[in-house]
Formats: C-alpha cells, sequence, structure tokens
C-alpha cells in the first residue's frame, strides 16, 4: 500500500483524528494563515456575528479539515461536515441549509467536485442567506425564495483551480496551504509521541520529518509505523531505529518512495517534456493522483518543472536518481 494515499484508510483516520489539535495554538505551522484567522475571528466574536464564507486550498494532508474544525471550536459553533461527492441532487443541499442554526459551520470537502446545478444553490445562500427554488418547469415554473439562517461556509479543496468562478468570488477569505519545514514537523510528530506516551530521540523526529513530503498526515502515518518497530524491539525510537524502520519502509532519504521515483525515472529517461496523459499511462495512476498528490511536493521542492510542453526532470532530480541504488525498486 502506498503511503502517500488520497484515499484514508478507516483505521488510520481515527489515528489521525486522536491527535488533531484542538485550537490554534497546538496547529503547528502555517503561521500567516493562524495569525489572520486570530483576527477575524476575534472580530467576528466581537461583533457577534459569524464569520465570513473561507476557502481552504492546498495538497492533501496538510491540515484544511484541522482547521475547518478549530475553527468551530474557537468560535463555539456547531460543525456539520459534508463532501462534496455525497450530494446528488440540489434538493440535498436545500435540506442541509435549512436545517442549519443560527452560527452554524457548514464545511463543504472537496468542494471543487460539486456538480454545477447544486453549486448554484450555494450562490444565493452564501450572499444573502436565502434559498432560491424553482418549482415546476417552462413558463410554468416558479421561484420560491426561502429564508435560512445565518452561517459560514468552509470549503477545502486540493484543486483551487477547477473551482468555479462565481463560486470562488462568494468567499470572503481564501486561504493556501503550504507544505511545512521539516522543524515543523518534526515538532509535530514530538507532540504526538507525547500523545502516544512514546519516547523519541530528537533526531529520530527530525529523521521521520525529512521524510514526510511536507506533509503532517504522511508523518504521523511514518510515525505509526516507526512506533510499531520500536515496539518490536521493545526500545524507544532512537534515531539508528527510526533511519532502519524508514529504509524497510521504502521511504528513502528525500522522502521519496516508490512512485516519485518511478515518476522522476520516466521524466529523467525521457530526456523531452511529458504529458499528464502519458505519464499517467505510464505509471498505471490516474490523472488526478498526479496532479493533486505527487506533484505538488515534487514542483515545490524544485524536482521537476511544469513548461508548456509538459513536465520535465530539473538538475536536482537527475542527482538524485544517479545516487539510487540499481534495482532497490
Ligand atoms: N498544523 C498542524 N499541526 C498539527 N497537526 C496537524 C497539522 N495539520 C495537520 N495535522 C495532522 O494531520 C492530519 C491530517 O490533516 P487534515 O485531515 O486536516 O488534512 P487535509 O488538508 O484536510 O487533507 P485532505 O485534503 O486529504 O482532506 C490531521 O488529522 C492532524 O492530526
Ligand atoms: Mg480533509
Amino acid at each position: 500500500m502506498r503511503i502517500v494515499e488520497i484515499e484514508k484508510v478507516d483505521f488510520e483516520e481515527s489515528f489521525e483524528k486522536s491527535l488533531r489539535p484542538a485550537n490554534l495554538d497546538e496547529y503547528i505551522g502555517q503561521e500567516q494563515i493562524k495569525k489572520n484567522l486570530k483576527v477575524f475571528i476575534k472580530a467576528a466574536k466581537k461583533r457577534d456575528e459569524t464569520l465570513d464564507h473561507l476557502l481552504f486550498f492546498g495538497p492533501p494532508g496538510l491540515g484544511k479539515t484541522t482547521l475547518a474544525n478549530i475553527i468551530a471550536n474557537e468560535m463555539n459553533a456547531n460543525l456539520k461536515t459534508i463532501s462534496a461527492p455525497m450530494l446528488e441532487k440540489s434538493g440535498d443541499l436545500a435540506a442541509i441549509l435549512t436545517n442549519l442554526e443560527d452560527g452554524d459551520i457548514l464545511f463543504i470537502d472537496e468542494i471543487h467536485r460539486l456538480k454545477a446545478s447544486i453549486e448554484e444553490v450555494l450562490y444565493s445562500s452564501m450572499e444573502d442567506f436565502r434559498l432560491d427554488i424553482v418549482i415546476g418547469s417552462g413558463p410554468a415554473a416558479q421561484t420560491i425564495k426561502l429564508d435560512i439562517e445565518k452561517f459560514t461556509l468552509i470549503g477545502a479543496t486540493t484543486r483551487a483551480g477547477m473551482l468555479s468562478n462565481p463560486l470562488r468570488d462568494r468567499f470572503g477569505i481564501s486561504f493556501r496551504l503550504n507544505f511545512y519545514t521539516q522543524e515543523e514537523l518534526s515538532l509535530i510528530i514530538k507532540l504526538a509521541s507525547n500523545k502516544l506516551n512514546t519516547k523519541i530521540e530528537k533526531e529520530a523526529s527530525f529523521e521521520i520529518a525529512k521524510r514526510s513530503r511536507g506533509t503532517p498526515r504522511i508523518a504521523l502515518r511514518l510515525l505509526k509505523r516507526v512506533r510499531d518497530f520500536a515496539e518490536v524491539e521493545e526500545t524507544h525510537i532512537s534515531h539508528n531505529l527510526a533511519k532502519y524502520a524508514l529504509d524497510e519502509l521504502g521511504i528513502n532519504e528525500h522522502g521519496f518512495d516508490e512512485l516519485d521515483i518511478r515518476f522522476l525515472t520516466l521524466l529523467a529517461d525521457a530526456k523531452k517534456p511529458l504529458g499528464l496523459s502519458t505519464i499517467a499511462a505510464a505509471l498505471s495512476e490516474d490523472e488526478d493522483t498526479i496532479e493533486e498528490v505527487i506533484e505538488p511536493f515534487l514542483i515545490a521542492n524544485g524536482y521537476i518543472e511544469k513548461t508548456p510542453k509538459g513536465r520535465i526532470a530539473t538538475r536536482k532530480s537527475y542527482e538524485i536518481l544517479r545516487f539510487q541504488p540499481q534495482g532497490l525498486f
């Protein structure tokens, strides 16, 4: 199983949730976002108003859902969570909206996957807290206007570019989440180890952080696996044990796993720019996984570049591949 996956396995999800920070001060990194959020939350509370609608975007596992939960906590508001693909018709969303209470927070995950007809229901709800319901069709069609309670919509997406303009414009605030530094990740690992009552050496937390693709979710998963090795060996997580376990898991020192290496090798061997569909076919992965999960980290760290003609490997990745032991994967 690939450790870097879009789909979350259930028990891993509950492990993650148990380690989820409950307030902004426990939330590590993303300093600019936290600073802004603190101001907005304070101002909204002072005026006794709801927060403006918020959009969070960025690669999977960087803490979008966590932020939505924290905001609800900090606002003392109820949080209702739905995933966009779960909504089949506009009536599904209308039912949710009419059931909201004053000040509730509605979290729509994967908001770029809302169907156009359902998205339209959101426009007037977000703007005027009003539902426009069309009954019937043709010349006899009637629009009924229904007031709904004031709420805050929080949208999360890994693909901000796929959001329609009218929807994007209706978010008062939008934040891009960035990859985390090694220092931030090692702190997340340290705090998680404390919660799990697991002793970990500082160098070990850095070792895991280094191989986590800048992503808290991956850091926590690696910690969990490394902890298994420590338990079997009946020891704490020492630097050596972390290195050994991570090597055994096939995560190299750059945080690349097997798929990253195959991806980079493909680009390097091609010696010309490759298009998304060619890459997807060669790796037997779907295009979304490549664009949402694999590429953002590689681009952010300068391992690949997107040119108008396609993706190319950079000098940095050629260097790494040169030192990659042959036949490891
Ligand atoms: N800033 C942070 N500080 C501490 N822990 C964090 C932070 N961000 C994320 N985490 C941890 O990582 C886990 C994954 O984060 P989360 O589920 O919020 O990611 P996401 O951006 O919603 O991902 P997806 O796009 O896949 O839905 C959380 O459950 C939490 O335990
Ligand atoms: Mg999420």
